[in-house]
């Protein structure tokens, strides 16, 4: 099976040319000026295609929460966000904190149209599985309270899991990010923080320099609502962390522009409406389908730049979860792609979202800057707002280096 992309516009060396990409076997096998013959060809109509987006965090919540979501439900509005790869969370019923778990999750996760990984769940005490488990993207860590029973509290066991060599991915609010970077210290992992939301987090996040990388990741609801929004959205703009102010919103985006954040992710958590909306409601926002068209839309408003857009959802996750063969517009590389119209204006609309909870934060938001095909091992998963369903691959990893 070949695949010709003919007439779009990739970002290269600092610039848009057009080229020509052609897919063997689910591989990028040639970027060309020239045109080559295939069996199936896209004319791209001088459209940017961008490497597919890696989603570093979702939960897509199987199993045991499928009324909310599932892996084929999650990947259909993942695909229709230009993702074409996520990284599935451990608080799932039950939690994906031992071997025979992740297996299940495993054979769960093969109706996925995106490809997939796992971030693998800890425990008080289940350092003897953090220590065998192979092929997961990172070891989760909950140091507050949030969906699912996984927050740790024992130091020891703290201790050990951020001793295990392994890349550590923490949710801590506020100072638990500063008793995780105390905690990294006596080993060699390398930390990763989630949903960074205020100017305080970053700067402890990003503060100080210790030998362990330390990456820092943010998410969309942060940089586009506010604490203010709630007045409108009540429930539905609850999450964990919760919105902030417009000055910690300003330091997130000049997080952006200086480099201390490294990455984008959704933190696409869906909740049913119902849900939502009791007194006892829980925490979180889907995201998947509107990340991309969020950040293309601050494109044409010039507050963000496509090199950045790319490096931030797609480069850099592939770099800090050590991602084989993904992430990049390359020979050899994955056919994970994303078509984007820059033009393209279209409003979010809570009844066309493929997630199964059908709401979104930003319903009704008018944006400029869509994809409009996604590209999944070479496979057109999503065209013109149709899904195509065909089943996906999960990722595999890079070495870690030893010394
Ligand atoms: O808002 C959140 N929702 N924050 C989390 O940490 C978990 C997530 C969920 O799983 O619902
Ligand atoms: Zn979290
Ligand atoms: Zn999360």
């Amino acid at each position: 099976m070949s695949l010709l992309i003919k007439n779009g516009k990739i970002y290269q060396n600092g610039t848009l040319t057009s080229k020509n990409i052609f897919v063997k076997d689910s591989k990028i096998t040639k970027v060309t000026s020239q045109e080559l013959k295939s069996n199936e060809v896209i004319d791209a109509k001088n459209k940017i295609i961008i490497p597919g987006l890696i989603d570093g965090h979702v939960h897509f919540r199987e199993p045991g929460m499928t009324h909310k979501e599932d892996f084929l439900t999650g990947s259909m509005a993942a695909a229709a966000g230009g993702i074409t790869t996520i990284l599935d969370m451990p608080n799932t019923n039950p939690p994906t904190t031992n071997m025979q778990r992740l297996e299940e999750k495993r054979k769960l996760a093969k109706k996925s149209i995106v490809n997939y990984g796992f971030h693998f769940g800890s425990t008080n005490d289940n350092i003897a599985e953090i220590e065998k488990v192979t092929n997961v993207a990172s070891v989760k860590v909950y140091m507050d309270y949030t969906t699912g029973d996984l927050k740790l509290d024992d130091y020891n066991a703290l201790k050990k899991i951020f001793s295990s060599n392994k890349t550590i991915t923490v949710h801590g609010e506020n100072e638990n990010i500063l008793k995780a970077l105390e905690l990294i210290r006596h080993g060699r992992s390398h930390v990763h923080f989630c949903h960074v939301s205020s100017k305080e987090e970053l700067h402890y996040a990003k503060g100080k320099k210790i030998k362990n990388p330390v990456s820092v990741e943010v998410c969309p609801h942060h940089l586009f609502l506010t604490a203010k929004d709630l007045n409108e959205l009540g429930n539905f703009g609850e999450m964990k962390p919760g919105l902030k102010t417009k000055d910690d919103q300003k330091a997130l985006w000049e997080g952006i522009h200086n480099g201390k954040v490294d990455t984008i992710a959704t933190d696409h958590a869906p909740h049913t409406k119902e849900e939502k909306m009791q007194m006892n409601y829980p925490f979180g926002v889907p995201g998947c389908e509107t990340m991309l068209p969020l950040l293309l839309n601050s494109l044409n408003q010039k507050k963000i730049t496509l090199k950045k857009i790319i490096q931030l959802c797609c480069e850099n996750p592939a770099k800090i979860f050590k991602i084989k063969n993904k992430g990049f517009i390359k020979e050899g590389f994955d056919a994970d792609l994303a078509i984007v119209d820059l033009s393209l204006e279209r409003e979010i609309n809570n009844d066309e979202l493929f997630t199964k909870c059908k709401w979104s934060p930003f319903d009704g938001w008018k944006l400029k800057g869509w994809p409009v095909a996604t590209i999944v091992n070479g496979n057109v998963t999503f065209s013109n707002g149709k899904i195509n369903n065909v089943a996906a691959k999960e990722v595999l990893y890079n070495e870690r280096k030893s010394s």
